[in-house]
C-alpha cells in the first residue's frame, strides 16, 4: 500500500513545489505541473511538467557525480502513488542561506548590475560586454533568498563571507562553479548552452556541502540553443518562450506593466509548452521521457 499524502506534514509551497516531511530526516518534494512567467503563476497548468523537471533533476543529479540530498529513487515506497514521477524523497537538511547562482553569460539581473556598476555582486568584468554575452570565465553571483513574492538580491562574494565565514564562502564558490562547468559541459554537447544557474546546498553533519533542492532544471536555470545563440539581443528562453511571445503578443490582450492577473493560455500553447518541456529532458538526458515513471490512481 503506498502511504497517503495527508499521513506526511505538510511544510511549505513555492510558486512551483510543495515539500512534506516524511520523517524528522526527510522530506518529499512534490513538482506541480504549474508555470510562472513574469512572476505571476499561470492557469491552466502544464501537463506532466512537474514529472518532466524531476525526471531532469534526478539525471542531472546523477550525471553530475557530486554529493547530493537524494535518498530514494522517483518510485521510492515512501512515494504517494499519486505523485510518483514528480516527487523527490531527499535527506532534510540544515539549507546554507545564499542562493549560490553561477553565470557564464551576462543576462537579466546580471546585465542590469553591469550596466550600472561595470561588475556582477562585486565580480569586475571587462568594459563593452552586452547583452547574452559570454563572459571571461564562470562567474559566482550569490544572491540573498527573498521571502515568498520578493526578487532575490544579489549580494557581494564579501557579504557572502561576512555572513558565513570565510570557508564556507570559499567553498561555495568553488563548487558552485565547478558544479556549473560540469553542467554548462555536458549541456554543451547537447548543442545547449547553461547560461546561468542557481544551486542551493544544505550542510551534512559533517559540514560538507550537499546538493540540495532540484538541480539544472529550466526553472532554475537559463537554457539557450546554441544553434541560434545571438549575442546582443536577448536570447529565446528554451521552455517558456511559446508562453512568453503569447502573453506579450498581440492575442492575449494582457498588459503586462498594468501587473494584471494573465489571462488563460490557450490549448495549443499549453500543448507546445509541454512538448518544449519534452524534448528539452530528452534532449539533454538522451533518454526518453516515454520512460519515466508516472503515478498511478
Ligand atoms: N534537502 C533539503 N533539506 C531542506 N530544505 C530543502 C532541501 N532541498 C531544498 N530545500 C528547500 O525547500 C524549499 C523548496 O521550496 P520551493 O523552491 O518550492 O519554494 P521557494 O524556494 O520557497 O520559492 P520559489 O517558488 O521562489 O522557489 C526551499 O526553501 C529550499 O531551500
Ligand atoms: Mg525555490
Amino acid at each position: 500500500m503506498s502511504p497517503a499524502l495527508d499521513s506526511y506534514t505538510f511544510v511549505a509551497s513555492g510558486k512551483v513545489r510543495d515539500v512534506y516531511q516524511i520523517d524528522d530526516e526527510t522530506l518529499l518534494m512534490i513538482a506541480s505541473d504549474r508555470i510562472s512567467a513574469y512572476d505571476h503563476i499561470l492557469s491552466p497548468t502544464i501537463p506532466d511538467k512537474g514529472r518532466i523537471l524531476t525526471a531532469m533533476s534526478f539525471f542531472w543529479f546523477e550525471a553530475l557525480g557530486v554529493a547530493n540530498h537524494l535518498v530514494g529513487g522517483p518510485t521510492d515506497e515512501r512515494i504517494p502513488a499519486e505523485y510518483v514521477g514528480r516527487s523527490m524523497v531527499v535527506r532534510k537538511l540544515p539549507m546554507v542561506p545564499v542562493e549560490c547562482v553561477a553565470r557564464g553569460y551576462l543576462t537579466g539581473s546580471g546585465l542590469l548590475d553591469y550596466r550600472a556598476t561595470g561588475s556582477v555582486c562585486g565580480v569586475e568584468l571587462p568594459s563593452g560586454l552586452d547583452e547574452a554575452d559570454r563572459l571571461p570565465e564562470p562567474i559566482f553571483t550569490p544572491a540573498t533568498k527573498a521571502e515568498q513574492g520578493d526578487h532575490d538580491e544579489n549580494i557581494s562574494f564579501e557579504r557572502v563571507a561576512a555572513d558565513l565565514g570565510d570557508e564556507l564562502a570559499e567553498t561555495l564558490r568553488a563548487a558552485t562553479l565547478d558544479i556549473y562547468r560540469r553542467g554548462a559541459e555536458v549541456a554543451a554537447e547537447r548543442g545547449i548552452i547553461l547560461a546561468d544557474t542557481k544551486f542551493e546546498f544544505g550542510l551534512d553533519a559533517a559540514g560538507g556541502l550537499v546538493l540540495a533542492d532540484e538541480v539544472l532544471t529550466p526553472d532554475s536555470s537559463r537554457y539557450w540553443e546554441a544553434a541560434t545563440y545571438r549575442p546582443g539581443e536577448v536570447q529565446p528562453s528554451f521552455d517558456k518562450q511559446i508562453v512568453r511571445n503569447w502573453l506579450t503578443g498581440p492575442d492575449s490582450g494582457w498588459d503586462k506593466a498594468a501587473d494584471e492577473t494573465p489571462p488563460l493560455l490557450p490549448d495549443d500553447v499549453v500543448a507546445r509548452t509541454r512538448a518544449r518541456y519534452i524534448e528539452a529532458y530528452e534532449w539533454i538526458s538522451r533518454k526518453s521521457f516515454a520512460d519515466w515513471p508516472s503515478e498511478s490512481e
